[in-house]
């Protein structure tokens, strides 16, 4: 099997594993600099496939892997090579449309445009169906697809680098090699003699196979492996063949990616009959990991990590696998991987100077049928939650029961087998009363109890009842119509997206009469995309500063207690370590942020993660080491984790909650409301979960000291003046002494609005203490525990409505989950409250918010900032009111939306209010009432798998909600080579702002871009910066920008008019010349009004709104819970556009991102509050194939904004609420199976959708087996819902 170029997580690749390989990263691929972009590049950039840049070029790597191999490949083929790659912004439509241009199935080498079809708004009358490649319908033509592939560069395959020769001459990597260095050796056999002679010499030895298990164990745990054995270059070990008896060989070293190609191929060569175990290893390995850890990852890995949720093992237990067992003592064994195999938790029958050295997977006989089954959290690239697998033998005469093995992983402690559950059923007949006896039986063996380790003990049982549920259907079926390929409605691992890919983008063009050179308008690429793409862009980590320090914390492992004692000794002595830092060490303020956030924690921890000290060592791993070894000893407290616990214990953070009241808008006092004079009432309570950042590239700052008491910082923020803050607070230096920069951060989205300054005044006291350099870099694992959340909230609701349907009183109470300090938890609550409305026109609004202080982190800024929350729990109750009194859900919204001029409860009245054409247009975009019959003539004849159409509107105020942060300021020089550069108060997260405000600069200064740049974001450039947040960083900036040009533009123009055929480089240098100053500062300021939130009284908060429309359209299995985005619209009112390309990317990210909050993110907190979603892999955020199939965006058409620079509006944060269509329209697809069950009754869905929540709302015949839970408060759950 030539397999050249694999893909590896270089994070879990040693170096030593690439001993004699040659090793290509993206840098070595193509270049900016020396103007050579690789085909993948440029299409990447030309797609405008990347954002923050972080995560670019590892798709990037991704998809050369595959061209290497396949220089031609087929779109599945793209969808599986990135299977383990993650992008938290773009949304990956933009990424896979780039990828699909190089595949052979794609429709003439790019995607289907939706717009070929019936969708556009125009129908028949569409120009694209009069053959025009624009429409053209007004003065301004509207365009369907952002990118054109016309003239990039075909992929040659003969240009690519080519294989060293003398690695090729010399074959290292198959010599047997070993090395030692730090007291750590690394063997390579080469034969399985000299692996067995080094296994039975060193019987402790660990062996690595693709290092997926212990590279993990490794960094996180610190687990101590002094001496490694890699078996991979063993040739006894990557040898395969098939047996007329027993079926297919596979040596152990053969990587699971090259035994799922081997299975493929067998499958193909061999009856189907025979081989339906292949097959679902097969299935199964598709689903297992992503391709990147499958390139590495071995079956013997998985089986001697005796993970009781591994995918692999269920099959191996029902199929009757064998293994065998090589060693020097005992030479070869052969052992059934069956009920005695695993001893206990991680434990296999694997003696230490063993080795596996291959497997026999059976094959199936003719009258024997073979399933797995799997659900995990998300699709692809997750562990299981539990795992099936199903081996059914039937008599060949009479089809009763020879031989039946179920086997689960995710049950117990260990891969088990239903052995209580199959006992008798020899003889039986496949019918109604075994189905109801086996799931009975195994109700009673695979009993959780309510504690249980890994938690959803309800959950986990049902899919066991499930699973059986769909091998029982399946072989049903295939033994009544004997159609081998009914496989649809139960397939086993979750189904793959069949549907073909499709998206639009419609936008309108600048207007013809537009200066060929004025870029506003128009859908360039990002000012950074080609530098992501080349892995050139430089982010704060990459700066080398010489005799640099690295730091990390020592953490707590409580939530809540006193600190007893520190010990740091053993740390200490630890070679590399420099120093031990903590409170007593900070020479200024010891609490920041708010005043309220201890840099160090002094005496008392106040959440799990919360930093104590920090180890100052000469490397970043000799840092985490010795951090690891220090032992800090805590009195444990009872902790306040939940919103519940809070309010019982009346911890808040505002004694005093706030309040709206639009009442007060026309009179002095809130009067006092009967609610029984109301004709229809609802009143409930809705809970919607936190969400992870999940930026890609972590926490992390460089500081610089400098003399006298100066200090130079780098640090990955969105607002530099606070980071300058923060340190000046906690070094007691003045501001001025402190620059702060940053170039760009990989990803940001609320979570380096605040936070960044905690982890650079850390740094800075080290600096100051030791005189030199610090760099801190937080691992995701510490900065998801260290860093708060978006805030969790719990909303208690009252709303009447009359008979019509007409909104009458709504009353609401707010509690957010804020953590230990206040952070930004007053600014979100209020921005929740002020969107609780959302798109409706209540007759009276009376809101409250009660901040809940607890002991997790401090929960802060998250796009939308509060928004979404809001607008779910009016969401929530109009699905109420509509499910409890039957009205028509569209209609009763249509008649509710707010009209032009209409004041919102806050008190700001609503201009150029675009709603209802978002959502008429919308509609016809989505082509809603068709589809909605047709998921209706689905749904009435799919008893299993449901479909659900859900149409969601939004409206999404624009401004901070602190008044003076509505400010920002702007520094442009102009050079006498007429290159132009600005500084402004924003910085770049991967939103485009940058690229927006060159656009703004070129058209103000009326030059071309290319003379305009900015280098980065400064507090010694523009001082006292607000955060680059609240989506008005291209408002405000530029503005300021604009205001700066204005000036510049004045200075210039006398020489302009004295020489009007001049170009812009004379001008500058006649000016110059005549000692007029081409250095201008801006300032902007956009509208904002304090609403007075402890009386309720509102006032005109925001300038403007930005508006927007969701359409989606899910497929759950209701079985498992699984999920699958069909369809996605989008309406979107932007004003008008300041660059579409940029727009939309924020539309589609913006839209997945609330998809995963909607869904899939869960945080998951034990009730002694320690975190345990701590990384990718038990944290989901969606994946490229999570994302919709049909993809379609448009940007409203003809809108203007006369609060917005050059009349656009912002759009960072409006459409993540849209994300919520999914959410809903998943409910729609539970209410049609819950109807089928005979449940009509509104039932309360919390958010996220995960599939837990889907399976158990499926309320059915299993879930009514499940034995009940205890009652809240007797029991101690695994999770609590914070
Ligand atoms: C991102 C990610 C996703 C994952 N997803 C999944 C998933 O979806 N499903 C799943 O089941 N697992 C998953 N895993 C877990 C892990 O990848 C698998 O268990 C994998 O099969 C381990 O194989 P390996 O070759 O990498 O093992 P290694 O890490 O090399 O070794 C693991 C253990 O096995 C021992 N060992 C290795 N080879 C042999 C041998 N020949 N004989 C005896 N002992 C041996 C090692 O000494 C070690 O103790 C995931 C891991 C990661 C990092
Ligand atoms: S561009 Fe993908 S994570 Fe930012």
């Amino acid at each position: 099997m030539a397999q050249n170029f694999i893909l590896v997580n270089a994070c879990l690749t040693p170096v030593c594993s690439v001993f004699g390989k040659a090793v290509t990263t993206v840098e070595g691929i193509g270049s900016v600099a020396k103007k050579r972009l690789h085909p993948i590049q440029e299409r990447l950039s030309v797609a405008h496939g990347s954002q923050c840049g972080y995560c670019t070029p590892g798709f990037v790597m991704a998809m050369y892997a595959l061209l290497r191999n396949k220089p031609k490949p087929n779109m599945e083929d793209v969808d599986e090579a990135i299977q383990g790659n993650l992008c938290r912004c773009t949304g990956y439509r933009p990424i896979l449309e780039a990828f699909y241009t190089f595949t052979e199935n794609a429709e003439n080498g790019t995607l289907k445009n939706s717009m070929n079809g019936n969708s556009c708004p125009m129908g028949e009358k569409c120009c694209k169906m009069n053959g025009n490649s624009k429409c053209n319908d007004t003065d301004r033509k509207e365009a369907t697809k952002l990118s054109s592939f016309e003239n990039v560069k075909e992929y040659d395959e003969t240009q690519e680098l080519i294989f060293p020769a003398e690695l090729k001459l010399n074959k290292w990597h198959r010599k047997s090699f070993y090395m030692t260095k730090d007291g750590f050796t690394w063997y390579q056999p080469n034969s399985l003699e000299e692996l067995l002679n080094l296994k039975s010499s060193y019987p402790n030895s660990r062996l690595i196979s693709g290092n997926t298990e212990i590279g993990v164990e490794m960094k996180f745990r610190f687990i101590e492996a002094p001496m490694a054995i890699n078996i991979k270059q063993v040739p006894e070990l990557r040898e395969y063949n098939l047996d007329n008896e027993k079926g297919l060989y596979l040596g152990m070293g053969l990587s699971l990616n090259e035994v799922k190609q081997l299975m493929g191929k067998y499958i193909a060569k061999l009856p189907k009959q025979k081989t339906q175990i292949f097959k679902e290893v097969q299935d199964m390995l598709y689903y297992f990991a992503g391709k990147h850890v499958r390139n590495m990852a071995t079956i013997a890995g998985n089986i001697a990590t005796a993970s009781p949720i591994s995918d692999l093992n269920p099959i191996w237990m029902a199929s009757c696998a064998q293994i065998i067992l090589a060693s020097k003592q005992h030479g070869e064994k052969i052992l059934p991987i069956d009920e005695n195999f695993f001893l206990g938790y991680r434990k296999p029958s694997i003696s230490a100077d063993e080795v596996i050295k291959g497997i026999w997977v059976p094959y199936t006989k003719p009258n024997q049928f073979f399933r797995a089954y799997k659900q995990a959290q998300r699709r692809e690239d997750d562990i299981s939650i539990v795992t099936g697998a199903f081996l059914l033998e039937l008599n060949e005469n009479d089809n009763t029961i020879e031989n039946l093995k179920i086997s689960f992983g995710g049950m117990a402690p260990v891969t088990k087998l239903a052995l209580e559950t199959v006992k008798n059923v020899k003889g039986r007949k496949i019918d109604e009363t075994l189905l109801e006896d086996i799931s009975n039986k195994l109700t009673d063996e695979f009993k959780l109890p309510p504690d249980v380790p890994g938690g959803m003990p309800q959950f986990r049982q049902a899919l066991t009842l499930s699973f059986w549920l769909k091998f029982y259907n399946e072989v049903s079926q295939k033994l009544k119509d004997q159609n081998e390929d009914n496989h649809s409605e139960m397939n086993g691992v979750s189904s793959r997206h069949e549907e073909k890919y499709h998206f639009t983008q419609v936008f309108a063009e600048v207007p013809e009469t537009q200066n060929p050179i004025d870029p506003v308008g128009r859908p360039i690429m990002h000012a950074s995309g080609e530098k992501h793409v080349t892995g050139e862009a430089i982010y704060s980590t990459d700066i080398q500063v010489a005799g640099c320090l690295h730091m990390a914390y020592v953490m707590s492992n409580v939530a809540s207690g006193k600190i007893l004692e520190v010990d740091t000794s053993k740390a200490l002595l630890l070679p590399g370590v420099v120093d031990y830092i903590d409170h007593t060490d900070v020479p200024g303020q010891l609490l920041i942020i708010h005043n309220d956030t201890p840099i160090f924690a002094k005496d008392i921890i106040e959440f799990h993660g919360q930093p104590i000290g920090a180890i100052i060592a000469e490397d970043h791993e000799t840092a985490r080491r010795a951090a690891a070894l220090v032992k800090v000893t805590i009195e444990k407290d009872q902790p306040i984790v939940t919103i519940e616990q809070a309010i019982e214990k009346q911890s808040f953070l505002n004694q005093q909650p706030y309040y709206i009241h639009s009442s007060l808008l026309e009179q002095n006092s809130v009067p006092e409301y009967d609610w029984s004079q109301y004709e229809k009432v609802v009143e409930g309570q809705i809970r919607i979960g936190g969400q992870e950042h999940f930026y890609l590239e972590t926490h992390n700052a460089v500081v610089i000291p400098g003399e006298d008491d100066e200090i130079e910082v780098i640090s990955s923020t969105q607002c530099v003046s606070d980071v300058q803050r923060d340190i000046s607070w906690a070094l007691g230096v003045p501001r001025h002494k402190i620059v702060v920069k940053v170039k760009r951060i990989g990803g940001g989205f609320g979570g380096k609005e605040s936070t960044p300054g905690f982890f650079a005044a850390g740094a800075a006291v080290a600096a100051k203490k030791l005189r030199r350099p610090v760099k801190i870099y937080i691992e995701r694992f510490d900065d998801m525990a260290i860093t708060g959340t978006r805030h969790p909230f719990l909303f208690d609701y009252k709303v009447a409505v009359d008979n019509t349907g007409k909104l009458l009183n709504f009353d609401a109470k707010c509690y957010s989950n804020c953590g230990f300090s206040f952070d930004l938890s007053k600014g979100v609550m209020e921005r929740a409250m002020v969107h609780i409305d959302n798109v409706y026109k209540f007759e009276n609004v009376d809101v409250c918010g009660k901040l809940c202080k607890t002991n997790i982190a401090s929960s802060t800024a998250f796009r939308g900032f509060g928004g979404p929350q809001g607008m779910f729990c009016t969401e929530t109750i109009i699905k109420h009111i509509v499910e409890k009194f039957g009205f028509d859900e569209n209609k009763l919204r249509e008649q509710n939306f707010y009209n032009e001029g209409d004041c919102t409860p806050f008190g700001m009245h609503l201009r150029q209010c675009n709603i209802r054409r978002c959502w008429d247009e919308c509609i016809e975009l989505s082509n809603f009432e068709q589809r909605k019959n047709a998921v209706d003539e689905y749904n009435k004849k799919s008893p299993y798998v449901k479909r659900g159409i859900y149409l969601i509107p939004t409206k999404f105020g624009i401004g901070f909600g602190f008044k003076q942060l509505n400010q920002a300021g702007a520094l442009v020089h102009v050079y006498t080579d007429g290159s132009v550069l600005v500084s402004h108060a924003g910085m770049e997260m991967g939103q485009g702002l940058h690229t927006k405000i060159l656009q703004i600069a070129a058209r103000c200064l009326e030059i071309d871009i290319s003379l305009v740049h900015i280098e980065n974001t400064a507090t010694d450039k523009v001082p006292n910066t607000s955060p680059t947040a609240a989506s008005v960083g291209s408002d405000m900036n530029g503005l300021a920008v604009q205001d700066a040009c204005r000036k510049l533009m004045e200075r210039i123009k006398p020489f302009k008019e004295e020489n009007p055929t001049g170009s812009w480089k004379d001008w500058v240098m006649k000016a110059y010349v005549n000692r007029v100053s081409l250095s201008a500062t801006g300032f902007g300021i956009i509208h904002s009004e304090a609403v007075d939130f402890f009386n309720g009284k509102g006032a005109e908060l925001f300038g403007y709104c930005v508006y927007g429309v969701g359409c989606a359209e899910v497929e759950i299995d209701c079985l498992t819970g699984d999920h699958k985005v069909l369809r996605t619209d989008i309406v979107m009112d932007v004003g008008d556009s300041l660059n579409p390309a940029v727009d939309i990317g924020q539309i589609e990210g913006a839209f997945v991102q609330g998809y995963g909050l909607f869904t899939m993110e869960e945080l998951k907190v034990r009730p002694d509050g320690i975190r345990l979603t701590r990384g990718p892999g038990n944290y989901k955020i969606p994946s490229a194939d999570d994302a919709p199939r049909n993809f379609n965006v448009k940007l409203l058409k003809g809108s203007s904004n006369k609060m917005g620079i050059f009349s656009s509006k912002a759009i960072g944060e409006p459409p993540l609420f849209l994300g919520s269509c999914t959410f809903f329209a998943i409910r729609e697809a539970i209410r049609a199976y819950r109807m089928d069950n005979g449940l009509n009754d509104y039932f309360r869905m919390d958010s996220p959708a995960t599939p837990e929540r889907i399976r158990m709302a499926c309320e059915d015949g299993i879930t009514k087996k499940l034995p009940k839970l205890p009652e809240e408060g007797t029991y101690n759950p695994w999770v609590v819902n914070i």
